[in-house]
Order: C-alpha cells, then structure tokens, then sequence
C-alpha cells in the first residue's frame, strides 16, 4: 500500500512541485489548502494539485475559525514578538497543522508535508503543533532535504512535469499573507539598511500617497471581543478585521519593517503590512486602560503580551502556557466593554476618545474643578507614608 500524505499546499509553484516529488518517491499524496484570508482565489486548487500529481485536494475556509480561535486571544493579549510584530503568520500555522492532523486520522495517512525551508520559524510550528496533537504522525518536509541547488533546476523540473511556471516576471519577495496581515521578506529587503521599495507593500497605500483628510473610526468592543466598527454591528469576526484592514490600508496604517531573531538563531529583515490588527491593538489597549484596575493592568502589560507573542512565534500554541494565558486575558475582557474612536491619518493611528459602562475613569476624583471630590489631605499623609524609605535612605547615605 502507497505511503499516505497530507500536504499543505498552497497551489504554488514550490508546493506544486513537493507533491510531484512526494510521488515520485512512492507517496499518495493528498493535498489541503485553507483560506486564512490571503485574498486569493481557491477554485483552481484542487485543478492544480490533481495536475501535480494528487489523488485528492481539500480546500476549506478557515476565515472565521482563525479570527476567533487565533486572532482574537492573540488581540487580548495584546502580543507583538519584540514589541513589533502581530505575528501573523506565525498564528496561521498551528491552525492548518490542526486541520493537517485532522484529515491525516481521516484519511489514515501516517505523514503530514508542509513546504518550509530549514531555516525559517514555519517549519518548527508546524512540526511541533502536529506532534502535539499527533506524536505518531511524522512530518516531511523536502524543501529541506530535495537535490534541487536553484530555482532555475526547480523550474526544469516543474516543467517537465507540466507543472504551469508563471511567465510572468516574478516579484523577488516572499509574502505570506492571511487576515491578520502580510509578511514580507526577501530580494532588496535583504539589505537591512535599504529603505523598503514601495512594490514590496501588497495592501497598504503609502503614507505619502493617502488621503489628505484623517478618518476617525470608532471601534466597538463587547468583552474584549471587537463586535462593531463606526457603529454598525459585525457578527463575523473575519468579516469586521477585513473591512478595518481595507480602512487602514487606505491611510497607510500597519506598516512595519524590523529586524528579527528568528527560533533558528538567525536575525532577518522583514516587513509587515497589518492595518486592522494595529489599530485593534491600539484601541484595545486603550480600553483596558479605561476598565481594567492599575494592580491588574500592570500585572498583565509586565507579563502577558511578550510572553504570549514569543509562545505563539516559537511554535508552542499548544501549551498549558498558552492556555493559561487565555485564561489570564478572558478575565481582564470580562469589563472590556465599550468604545474607542480612533483617528487614522498618513500612516499613523492615534486613540482619541474611549467610554465604557465599565469605565474606571471617576471624574470626581480627576478634576481640578470645583467639582473635585479628592481629599487632598490624604494624599499629603499618603506621600509622607509612600515616600518614608527614601527618607531613610536619605539619611543613610548623607553620613
Ligand atoms: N518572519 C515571520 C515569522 O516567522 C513571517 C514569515 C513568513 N514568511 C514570509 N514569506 N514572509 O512569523
């Protein structure tokens, strides 16, 4: 019996060839393919994996499942890997090993493929979130282990295999995209001193090219959960994030470009176009600021979202860690109900209002109004108390 496998495939050119390759080595090879939002067209997939060589192409969308399951903890905890990144790729990558893992025990086939190099991050998120669900499932990945030296050698072989090589010039980027945003990599960015060409950006316009005139948006949350933009209530979650990307995209909002520490010890140029996830971090953070207690709100900006964001960009989704974690951020969005208005304009996102029923923000105890309801002589005996061991430090260090 032929040796099964799930790849996951994205219909181009290099997962194209791994399932040729797989055959040709004897594997039976079925292909999954899920729509994460990267804004393509899927029709032709399963045309495109049978014509390599598949017995069979699943296609699913997956839109709703990766905003709510993947996107939204990601949001409460407001994760950016070295303080930058929404992690977007990275979060797509244990939700399509989840459903791999899945059609693997259906199909009862005992290897799972995914196109990786052997020197990104993606490899080890796959590898990890199947074995955590699956020990028994082994992993192949060729673009780790194939002969081919170039990309002029893979294009000889997908076109012996008529395996459709696009003739038109390719751009020299890498790009992952999904819903939460795009990932850029390669070609001029390799120079890290090298501003990024504009052709690099695939959705945002730039700042110097966006409207002269900002737009507010008023971001609507229920219970941290983003359930409404300028009013108008989004039963989907997937649906409500793609019209804010559209929104920011426009302004030239969420653009990124850092230098990384990749898991495989390697630093990288990459940039990264997230529109409606950074203005969903702004504004959630901005309300959790309004609604959250200083003790707790402290606590969690110390600890949770650079833990969570290096857990979710290591491959460790699925951990007791990450798992706690949620539990930690589905606490503190128990009041996270309310508004924030949000100014958009050439490139920059800028909080300007925020209101909750929950709303900590006492305006008796902040005014200088006669309205003040502050007793100010606590606060002279507060600071004699709160200041007491400067004090005697203060005298220590004179002698
Ligand atoms: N560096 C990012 C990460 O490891 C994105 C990698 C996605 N790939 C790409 N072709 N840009 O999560």
């Amino acid at each position: 019996m032929a040796k099964r496998v799930i790849l996951a495939y994205s219909g181009g050119l290099d997962t194209s060839i791994i399932v040729r390759w797989l055959t040709e080595r004897g594997y039976e090879v079925i292909t999954y393919t899920a729509d994460v939002g990267q804004g393509e067209e899927l029709t032709e997939i399963p045309d495109k994996a049978r014509n390599a060589g598949a017995v069979e192409a699943i296609v699913e969308d997956l839109r709703e499942e990766f905003a709510e399951r993947y996107c939204l903890p990601t949001l409460k905890a407001l994760a950016l890997y070295e303080g930058k990144y929404p992690l977007s790729a990275a979060l797509s990558r244990p939700l399509i090993a989840e459903r791999l893992v899945y059609y693997a025990e259906k199909f009862k086939a005992d290897y799972v493929a995914h196109g990786s190099t052997g020197k990104g991050n993606d490899q080890v998120r796959f590898e990890l979130s199947v074995w955590a669900l699956n020990p028994d499932i082994e992993v192949l990945a060729p673009v780790r282990e194939w002969e081919f030296k170039s990309r002029e050698e893979q294009v000889e072989y997908a076109k012996k295999f008529n395996i459709p090589v696009k003739a038109t010039k390719e751009k020299p980027y890498s790009i992952d995209r999904n819903l939460w945003g795009v990932s850029i990599e390669c070609g001029p960015l390799e120079d890290p001193w090298q501003e990024p060409p504009e052709d690099a950006y695939q959705i945002t316009t730039s700042p110097e090219k966006a409207p002269d005139e900002s737009e507010y948006v008023t971001v609507g949350f229920e219970k941290g959960r983003p359930v409404q933009l300028n009013g108008e209530t989004y039963k989907s979650l997937a649906q409500l994030i793609e019209k804010l990307n559209g929104i920011g995209a426009k302004h030239g909002v969420g653009r990124i470009d850092m230098v990384e520490n990749r898991l495989v010890g390697i630093k990288s140029r990459e940039i990264y176009e997230a529109p409606g996830a950074v203005i969903l971090y702004e504004a959630y953070r901005d309300l959790l600021s309004l609604t959250t207690d200083r003790f707790t709100f402290h606590y969690f900006l110390n600890h949770v979202p650079h833990e969570y964001a290096k857990l979710v960009y290591e491959g460790l989704w699925f951990t007791p860690l990450r798992e706690a974690l949620d539990a930690f951020t589905n606490k503190i969005s128990e009041l996270a109900t309310g508004e924030v208005r949000l100014k958009l304009y050439k490139g920059s996102v800028q909080v300007v209002g925020r209101r909750s029923p929950n709303s900590l923000y006492v305006e008796e105890l902040a005014t200088y109004s006669e309205k003040d309801q502050f007793d100010q002589i606590a606060g002279k005996h507060f600071t004699r108390v709160w200041g007491l061991p400067l004090k005697v430090l203060g005298r220590v260090r004179r002698k």
